[in-house]
């Protein structure tokens, strides 16, 4: 069976103003199930927590479902699930937390793949304490991130090894599972950037290894909203700072401040949305799949679906001459290249001007780009997501050649 692409294109109101939205690796449109559990939310009448009256109770369910709908997502547990405004924001809560029980005497180590979010919040914490930090290296020929380098980064003085599961720009899936045993082994944690990789592939934390990971919700088809993913019994080692009436618990204590209920709401939609993606949707599972098995089928559909697409994309730009970066074994669908001559800001008005919506520049891999030398106007990214079609690729693909030619 087919991916209905045409199906799922129909649930996304946005696509409708005619644009080849190829951007989704900087965020991804919002279909009309997720923007009506915003709107519900909303309408049916939401109320701080903790209140002795209806609306108030409705919010509590409302972070539960959340919780319980990441979970589902990543295969984690529903009270390890932090949300947060922003990746970037949850990773320097834990950074900040747990360089609290580091000493000079410790290392972390980061990736040159990585999205900076990934990377600075662990070179300040670890400037606060005069702890060493650690480079893992890309290859930049291949793009890959060679897991055997950690056998000689990660030691008894590890405390963080903090990787990308997918790098945002190059599309690198690095094998994390290899790394996190580098980690686990010394008793070292492994802090996961999942933001790029969990639109793409079934997720799994526990096969991952993963002590933390990290998802952004307007990577998925949901609202600018955020989580990270823990064990529980991990969040209950560990203290951030936080207001003195604030609840203790966990993972409670992590969320600093009132939650974006409405959006929380929206994001356990987009999970359901996600969770029904696969040939034929909801009704190809059984009633009595649970949604964590819709989510890993719907997203080995998914996979595939882009694979394909993205195979036409790379095949296109490699006839029309680009430079491309990167070429890792496994990847999630972006491509970043540039078009020798034409600045990439210059790319990606061009296209925009066709139809077709790219970004440019570093894209935060901002180690990555300097190390491939391409700072300050990094290049051109343009990915799939599942909305894509093939119309998309190929639009893009008939305005970089109308810009070559
Ligand atoms: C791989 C990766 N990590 C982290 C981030 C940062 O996510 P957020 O915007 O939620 O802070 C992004 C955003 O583009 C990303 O692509």
């Amino acid at each position: 069976m087919t991916f209905d692409v045409a199906r799922v294109r129909a649930l996304y109101p946005a696509l409708a103003d005619g644009y080849a939205y190829l951007d989704g690796a900087a965020g991804t449109q919002v279909p009309v199930p997720v923007i009506d559990a915003i709107a519900d939310a909303y309408r049916a009448g939401i109320g701080n927590l903790g209140g002795a009256f209806e609306a108030s109770d409705r919010s509590e369910e409302i972070v539960a479902r959340a919780r319980q709908a990441v979970a589902d997502l990543t295969g984690g547990t529903a009270g390890g699930v932090v949300f947060g405004p922003s990746a970037t924001e949850l990773c320097y809560r834990v950074a900040n937390a747990l360089s609290r029980m580091w000493t000079a005497d410790d290392e972390v180590v980061v990736s040159r793949l990585d999205h900076d979010s990934n990377i600075r919040p662990w070179i300040q914490a670890a400037a606060r304490v005069g702890a060493v930090v650690r480079w893992a290296e890309a290859d930049l020929e291949t793009g890959e991130l060679p897991a055997g380098q950690y056998a000689d980064l990660v030691g008894p003085r590890t405390r963080v090894v903090a990787v990308t599961a997918a790098s945002n720009a190059i599309g690198t899936r690095p094998d994390v599972a290899a790394i996190a045993a580098h980690a686990r082994a010394v008793g070292a944690l492994c802090y996961v950037d999942g933001v790029h990789a969990t639109p793409h592939v079934p997720v799994d934390v526990t096969a991952l290894g993963a002590d933390f990971y990290a998802t952004s919700a307007y990577k998925w088809a949901g609202p600018h909203v955020a989580a990270v993913v823990a064990a529980p019994d991990l969040l209950e080692t560990i203290w951030p700072d936080k207001l003195a009436p604030s609840s203790n618990g966990v993972p409670w204590r992590f969320e600093r401040g009132t939650l974006p209920f409405a959006d929380l709401a929206g994001a356990a939609a987009a999970v359901d949305h996600l969770a029904a993606l696969a040939p034929g949707g909801a009704a190809s599972g059984t009633v009595s799949q649970s949604r964590r098995e819709r989510v890993l089928a719907s997203m080995t559909a998914v996979e595939a679906y882009e694979a394909g697409l993205f195979a036409r994309m790379l095949g296109g730009l490699d006839e029309l001459g680009v430079t491309l970066y990167g070429s890792a074994a496994r990847r999630a669908p972006t491509a970043f290249f540039n078009v020798p001559g034409v600045p990439p800001r210059t790319v990606a008005e061009r296209l925009a001007a066709r139809g077709v919506n790219v970004w440019s520049g570093d894209n935060y891999a901002y180690e990555l780009c300097t190390a491939l030398g391409l700072q300050p106007d990094g290049a051109v990214r343009a990915g799939v997501v599942h909305y894509n079609n093939l119309s998309d690729v190929d639009r893009l693909l008939a305005g970089l050649a109308e810009l070559a030619g």
